[in-house]
């Protein structure tokens, strides 16, 4: 998976928790371990991925630029399936 996104005037029904259910199931059984991702710091998705059980593991310092050009670092979290 490369982008989890919902469109915005579905945002807040559980779609974004849905999709994240649905990618761990089809994985559960497979060799894969672990979960990795990447997101921007601040984004209101931490929140989600955390209340699914991923943690912060790491931070890449100033790694996105928005487009007003201010800089925000990436946060590295991890889920064991
Ligand atoms: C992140 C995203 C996929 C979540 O999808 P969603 O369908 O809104 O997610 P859910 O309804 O399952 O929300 C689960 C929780 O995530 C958090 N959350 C997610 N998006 C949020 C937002 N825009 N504002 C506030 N809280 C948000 C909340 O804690 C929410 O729980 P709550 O509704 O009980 O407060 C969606 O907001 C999105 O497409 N955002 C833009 C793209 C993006 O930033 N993707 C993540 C890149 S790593």
């Amino acid at each position: 998976m490369l982008l989890l996104a919902v469109d915005q005037r579905f945002q807040g029904m559980g779609l974004g928790t849905m999709l994240l259910n649905e990618f761990a199931d089809q994985h559960r059984e497979g060799p894969v371990t672990q979960l990795h991702l990447e997101v921007r710091d601040g984004n209101p998705a931490v929140a989600m991925y955390e209340r699914f059980g991923f943690r912060a593991v790491g931070r890449r310092k100033d790694y996105y630029r928005g487009h007003d050009g201010i800089r925000h670092d990436a946060v590295t979290m991890i889920r064991d399936l």
